[in-house]
């Protein structure tokens, strides 16, 4: 149990600095179970408690975890320079709130990606010791040979890196398509397994992050959803073609 008062409730989420938060209040923009407020210290239990904006309706998140379907043609970068930044496809509130991308995908690869303001969170999914596999979908410009899954499956030398990466797992699913799973998140990785094995990557999805699977989740292009813990619990799983 934890109490607030309103305005750092409204803080806390997102919606602005404390001084503006409770000027919302006090204009009678806010409401708590369907009850305007107007007092900006009224003290508010955050446990569930829901509450409107704008007569938007928000739920209180100490953190929130985010998944969304990345569409082509935006950036990761908080700094985004030649695309629109994955965050301008989220609420506002989240960018307050300092959410941010957990890893990256390129610019043109689409798919998972997974968002949160949760330090803790965000290190121990991205961090190398934790070995969370990713399953990527990559379109080839020439087709996908047993060869090519083999050498992939074997290692291939990177340019810059000390050994030699492997994919954890890979299938062709189509002449021009295969499925791989890495653990390493390396810049540009599968793309750059795919040059060095003789190919080329003419698109690439992720579409699963541990046992998160993208399709489970029903997301369009550009759609997101907050992750639940029987959700956040699956990426901690090994990954399954
Ligand atoms: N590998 C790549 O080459 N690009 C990505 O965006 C992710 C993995």
């Amino acid at each position: 149990m934890s109490k607030l008062s309103l305005e750092r409730i409204l803080q806390s989420q997102g919606f602005g600095t404390r001084k503006w938060c409770s000027q919302l209040i006090e204009e009678g923009e806010v409401s708590v179970d369907g009850k305007v407020i107007r007092d900006s210290r009224c003290v508010v239990e955050t446990e569930g408690l829901e509450f409107s904006v704008y007569e938007e309706q928000w739920i209180y998140r100490a953190l929130v975890y985010i998944a969304l379907n990345k569409p082509a043609n935006f950036e990761c970068s908080r700094r985004a320079s030649h695309h629109p930044g994955v965050l301008t496809l989220l609420p506002e509130q989240f960018n307050l709130r300092d959410v941010q991308p957990v890893g990256r995908l390129d610019h043109d690869t689409t798919g998972l990606l997974l968002l949160s303001d949760d330090g803790a969170f965000i290190h121990q999914q991205s961090s190398p010791k934790h070995h969370v596999p990713k399953l990527y979908h990559a379109t080839t410009a020439e087709p996908v040979t047993p060869e090519l899954v083999d050498y992939l499956l074997k290692g291939v030398k990177l340019h810059d890196e000390p050994a030699p990466l492997a994919a954890i797992s890979c299938e062709r699913v189509a002449t021009h398509q295969l499925a791989i799973v890495l653990e390493q998140g390396k810049y540009h990785q599968v793309k750059r397994m795919l040059a060095a094995a003789g190919n080329h990557c003419t698109a690439l999805c992720r579409t699963q992050i541990g046992n998160l699977r993208l399709e489970a989740l029903c997301l369009e292009p550009g759609e997101w959803c907050y992750l639940e813990a029987a959700q956040l619990a699956l990426l901690t799983t090994a990954a399954k073609l």
